[in-house]
């Protein structure tokens, strides 16, 4: 695509604004100059972004892990173009609607596994993580256990940084001096097998995990419990895959003390671990499922809840309004290009694909192990991560003062290429699910070399 270039001053001026003006998410708040690197992209194609300055990145996290069919596609400007000009936006309150709204919620319905067949639109994934509490809690106060309120998540699950979904996040960086928190969340710990260590004999990662997920209902009183929620793969925590025997443990549990599952498949959902779903990896069933991300590739904000038609008769129980919804639950045009999302992922067999190159991407991954500090790699489908160690052998992280992966990222940036480094030293790795096999060996190459620059620089 022709970007019309910018002059040397133009940039420097717009950077100096953005500085000025721009309150960036998640952004490095008075971080010196040449600290933080400033990127301002101008237009990307396939799994490729090109900056203002003309550079090209191999973008190795497909953005913020949603970038699933890739950049530059026209089928899904046009699907938002003919939108826009028949009816770019309607209310989705009480009795209204619209075709793409009903049409989406259908096509979910086919998609989304076990019962999951009716749909909430949102925005964004914390968003639906709010929506999918309040739901949790309305559903026990309409059954008649009005004390069923607490939120179980996990130590180092990310579920987006509204009020709610701050408190359900596992990770502390995102409550401090933004207290106090609202109460009613409670952490297990994460399910990670490489720092898992043996307790009782015989026992497995998954079933201790588990079983302490259970420990925290127990202690709390499974009658105050109104749902667990999860990230069927932790991504922001550290692209933490899960033990096999987990999940299946964690529905037994929550069917135990008639506990709601809510699985968050912002990341995991529409392809991202080579299956539909992340649960579906392990057969588990949940009652309401968050998505995001991958629905509309990231090209419009568009978010959303499916619970199971059990839920959904529970709710209408109330015979009164749902007082709860968003301007944007629903946007026509969002709606209307996450359908034409959805086939390009089925007509191109992204899912499929997925499962594909993402074994080439953990085999080539796995070699990365000859650096002394990788202590771990791991991933599902197109989604990977790699943890740098000080010590192999007692796994002792690095001092975060250090910012090894930082190092790594920044060394990875300056070959053009782009991956993500996550509290814990992890380098996550999320690329749109179009990359090409080519694309993939050279994300992994270029690992190689920056891991064993920064490893010889420590
Ligand atoms: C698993 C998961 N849940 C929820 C969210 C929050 O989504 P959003 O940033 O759209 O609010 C994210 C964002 O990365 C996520 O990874």
């Amino acid at each position: 695509m022709e970007v019309e270039p910018l002059t040397p001053e133009e940039i420097s001026s717009l950077y100096e604004l953005d500085q000025t003006h721009w309150l960036h998410p998640q952004g490095d708040l008075g971080a010196p100059p040449g600290v933080v690197p400033q990127l301002m992209f101008s237009h990307g194609q396939g799994a490729t972004l090109t900056d203002v300055h003309g550079r090209s990145y191999l973008d190795g996290m497909a953005s913020l892990w949603n970038v699933n069919v890739g950049y530059g596609r026209p089928e899904l400007a046009q699907a938002a173009a003919a939108q826009l000009t028949s009816l770019p936006f309607s209310s989705a309150y009480g009795g209204f609607g619209h075709l793409p709204g009903v049409r989406l919620a259908t096509r979910l319905a086919e998609l989304g596994p076990g019962d999951l067949e009716v749909t909430f639109f949102a925005s964004g994934g914390a968003e639906a993580n709010d929506t999918a509490y309040k739901i949790a809690r309305l559903y026990w106060k309409l059954r008649g256990e009005p004390e069923r309120v607490n939120i179980v998540s996990r130590l180092r699950d990310y579920h987006g940084l509204t009020m709610g979904a701050t408190s359900a996040t596992g990770l502390p960086v995102f409550w401090k001096n933004f207290e106090p928190l609202p109460p009613g969340f409670l952490h297990a710990p994460a399910p990670d097998p490489y720092r898992h260590q043996a307790g009782t004999a015989g026992e497995t990662a998954g079933t201790a995990y588990a079983r302490a997920l259970e420990q925290v209902i127990l202690d709390a009183g499974p009658e105050t419990v109104a749902a667990v929620v999860a990230e069927p793969v932790q991504g922001a925590g550290g692209v933490i895959v899960p033990p096999q025997d987990y999940f299946p443990q964690v529905r037994q549990i929550c069917d135990r003390h008639g506990v709601l599952l809510i699985s968050d498949e912002v990341i995991t959902g529409f392809g991202r671990t080579g299956r539909w779903f992340g649960l579906d990896h392990w057969g588990v069933k949940a009652d309401l499922m968050v998505f995001a991300k991958g629905v509309t590739s990231g090209y419009l904000p568009l978010s959303g809840v499916m619970v199971t038609r059990q839920v959904h008769e529970t709710l209408k129980s109330q015979r009164g309004p749902f007082a709860h919804g968003f301007t944007y639950s629903g946007h026509p045009t969002a709606c209307a290009l996450a359908l034409r999302n959805l086939q390009i992922i089925e007509d191109e067999d992204l899912v499929a694909r997925s499962a594909e190159l993402g074994g080439r991407l953990l085999a080539g991954l796995q070699e990365l192990r000859r650096h002394e500090l990788v202590g771990d790699v791991r991933g599902l489908g197109l989604l990977a991560g790699v943890e740098l160690v000080r010590d192999r052998e007692s796994k002792e992280s690095f001092d975060p003062a250090l910012g090894v992966a930082r190092r790594v990222w920044l060394a990875t940036l300056e070959e053009g290429v782009i991956v993500r480094p996550l509290p814990g030293d992890v380098i996550a790795m999320s690329p749109p699910l179009t990359i090409s096999a080519e694309e993939v060996d050279r994300l992994v190459d270029t690992l190689d070399r920056t891991i064993g620059a920064v490893a010889t620089s420590l």
